[in-house]
């Protein structure tokens, strides 16, 4: 299947390489084309472009029996990944939905649960934002109209997806469904109440908002639960947790925001986070050190092999080169020191929105 993949401008490299490796890894012959800066990466599947007839076998083959395979979608430094239905490089500005109904009129997921109208992230691109919205908005009862997408939204349905690159120049493509809503670009639109003690708070609470699934969120994030929070000073982690009524034990020898003590959840402990342990098991660990990342996977895999915590977030800063690859070898030892210790720990890790040159990273046991 052909993909398409939405990134953080600059991290195209990462993303083609991360998805290099999961078709390898399913034998699926293919190659990512990437455009540094451009916030996507698109990957073309050989089998796909068969005698050049643009027809993906394995749809052709889908029309007649079950619909075809959907893109992953817990890749790390892909925000959006969708399988490509058609791309259309030249539209005519003055009517780009014909086309586009024509080109979805046979399509084996009919109708759709939903629909995104999205644009990469670049400074070139961002410009799109507003003919993304409107079209959107003209787009959606058109594809109603024609029984291409469900009379109300469906999130357990396929999404349906329109990437803009230019005003002549768009994809079509589909996406899994994840029982609630997709953001466009992969980005959810999160807002900072002002008496958060940092901006790092929405770092954890976009954690929260992708790493999770909504059924996850409603049984892991309960009032009276335990958490430790290593590294932290000035608290938006913190404040975080104590919005779901979770007691925090913050590790810091900074000071905490008064705001954050003022909720009567939280204790302060002066400690260094990579020694300090806890006497009772935490439901959650959250850690924000910044460290190398190799110490801080060591760290984190110690907690979960001494069953200190059953759940844990924790960013691994990336390192100049080879990030992908540092990414991979960290998480394979992180995982290799839980195995050894008997403890089975799965993760799934993202570069959030709110990340810069690091990952974060959802671990459970
Ligand atoms: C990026 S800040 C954390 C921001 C915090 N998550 C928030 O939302 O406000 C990193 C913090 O880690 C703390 N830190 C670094 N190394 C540490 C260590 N060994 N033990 C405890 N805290 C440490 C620093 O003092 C700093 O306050």
């Amino acid at each position: 299947m052909n993909l398409l993949l939405l990134c953080r401008p600059g991290f195209e490299p990462e993303t083609a390489a991360e998805i290099a490796d999961w078709a390898a890894r399913r034998e699926i012959a293919g190659y990512p084309q990437a455009e540094r800066g451009s916030g996507w990466v698109r990957f073309h599947d050989l089998a796909a472009q068969q005698e050049n007839t643009g027809a993906d076998p394995e749809e052709e083959a889908g029309r007649n029996t079950a619909r075809p395979a959907l893109p992953p979608r817990n890749l790390i430094f892909a925000r959006q990944c969708v399988r490509v239905l058609a791309d259309l490089p030249q539209l005519d500005p003055s009517d780009r939905l014909t086309p586009m109904l024509a080109a979805l009129a046979d399509t084996p997921w009919r109708p759709f649960g939903s629909l995104i109208v999205e644009h990469p992230d670049s400074d070139a691109a961002r410009p799109l934002a507003g003919l993304a919205r409107s079209f959107g908005n003209a787009l959606r009862p058109a594809l109603r109209k024609a029984g291409l997408l469900s009379a109300s939204e469906d999130l357990q349905q396929p999404c349906l997806h329109l990437c803009f690159f230019s005003g002549t120049h768009a994809v079509l493509g589909v996406s899994q469904p994840r029982g609630e809503r997709i953001w466009p670009q992969g980005i959810p639109r999160l807002r900072l109440p002002k008496e958060a003690p940092s901006r790092s708070a929405q770092k954890l609470e976009e954690a929260f908002q992708i790493l999770l699934r909504p059924d996850e969120r409603e049984q892991w994030l309960k009032p009276g639960m335990s958490a430790v929070d290593l590294g932290a000073a000035p608290g938006g982690w913190s404040w975080i947790l104590t919005r779901h009524h979770i007691h925090v034990t913050a590790i810091d020898n900074g000071p905490l925001a008064d705001s954050l003590l003022a909720t009567g959840l939280v204790r302060h402990l002066r400690a260094d986070g990579f020694s300090w342990q806890p006497t009772q098991p935490v439901d959650w660990m959250v850690c924000d050190m910044v460290e190398q990342p190799r110490r801080v996977a060591a760290r984190m895999a110690e907690w979960f092999a001494h069953g200190w915590c059953r759940r844990a977030v924790f960013n691994l800063k990336l390192p100049m080169k080879k990030r992908h690859a540092e990414v991979q070898a960290n998480l394979a030892d992180f995982h290799a020191h839980c195995a050894e210790a008997g403890v089975a720990v799965q993760t799934r890790a993202r570069q959030l929105y709110h990340d810069r040159e690091e990952i974060t990273v959802l671990a459970w046991s």
